[in-house]
């Protein structure tokens, strides 16, 4: 039997709605300001299952709540409800520039980005070069990162993800932010961790890409799961 690496039972995630409680409000009933009101629902009785070494893509329209899934299983947002289970090291690759600091160069941001992934100090000295070298940012290792543009930064990001060795990675939309051959070489390396049997998690718009590169795929709707299965077949149900 497979083994199952994330679990998600019956979860229900919603936010604090930020609406703006108008001025009348604001200046005739001031004491009211700080009452808690309606959330916004983001996503309603999520259940699925995820295999270990599968690659699993996640689609749907903007706001769908695809980050959302991907933010409870790194554990930055908890559930109003149900049970979420993930077993091994996730490693996130959630906004473009997370766990960065804009005035370090890279070298230092490396250290800094894989300390707070959970790497040690010494491999992440032993893997700087190779960081930096699939990133491609050889010459500009000493430049603070404020400098960089955003497909640097994102290419920075997936190598030091990659480059950690983790069970579950997950990718949000990185793979559109760089050029064409960085999302060659990115799509090779994503490769090679399914052979080491890395169970891979993929946000995209590039329904191409989720239905060429993923074994099974969700597509949300309505803050819930209109379909589970076959990537190819979640595709065509998505764009019709
Ligand atoms: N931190 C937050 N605070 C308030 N609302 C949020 C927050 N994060 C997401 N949302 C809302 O939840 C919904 C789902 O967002 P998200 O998961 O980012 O969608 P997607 O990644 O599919 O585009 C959106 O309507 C978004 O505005
Ligand atoms: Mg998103």
């Amino acid at each position: 039997m497979r083994e199952i690496v994330i679990k998600f039972s019956n979860v229900d995630k919603s936010f604090p709605s930020y609406k703006h409680p108008g001025i009348k409000t604001m200046l005739l009933r001031p004491k009211t300001l700080g009452t808690p009101r309606k959330r916004f629902i983001a996503l309603k009785d999520i259940s699925f299952e995820i295999y270990k070494g599968e690659m699993f893509g996640i689609v749907g329209k903007n706001g769908a709540g695809k980050s959302t899934i991907l933010g409870l299983i790194a554990g930055v947002l908890v559930p109003d409800r149900g049970k979420i289970e993930v077993k091994g090291k996730v490693v996130p690759l959630l906004e473009l520039g997370a766990g960065f600091h804009p005035e370090l160069n890279s070298i230092e941001n490396i250290m800094l980005n894989g300390v707070l992934l959970g790497a040690s100090r010494k491999m992440m000295k032993a893997i700087t070069q190779e960081i930096l070298d699939f990133a491609g940012l050889n010459e500009f290792s000493n430049q603070p990162i404020r400098t960089f543009s955003t497909g640097m930064v994102a290419r920075l990001g997936f190598s030091i993800a990659v480059h950690i060795q983790p069970e579950i990675l997950l990718v949000d939309e990185i793979l559109a932010v760089g050029d064409a051959e960085f999302q060659r070489r990115c799509l090779e390396k994503i490769d090679q961790l399914r052979k080491a049997n890395t169970t891979i998690l993929l946000v995209s718009h590039d329904t191409n890409q989720i239905e060429k590169f993923c074994d099974r795929a969700l597509l949300l709707e309505d803050k819930s799961i209109k379909l589970i299965g076959n990537a190819s077949e979640v595709i065509k149900a998505y764009a019709s």
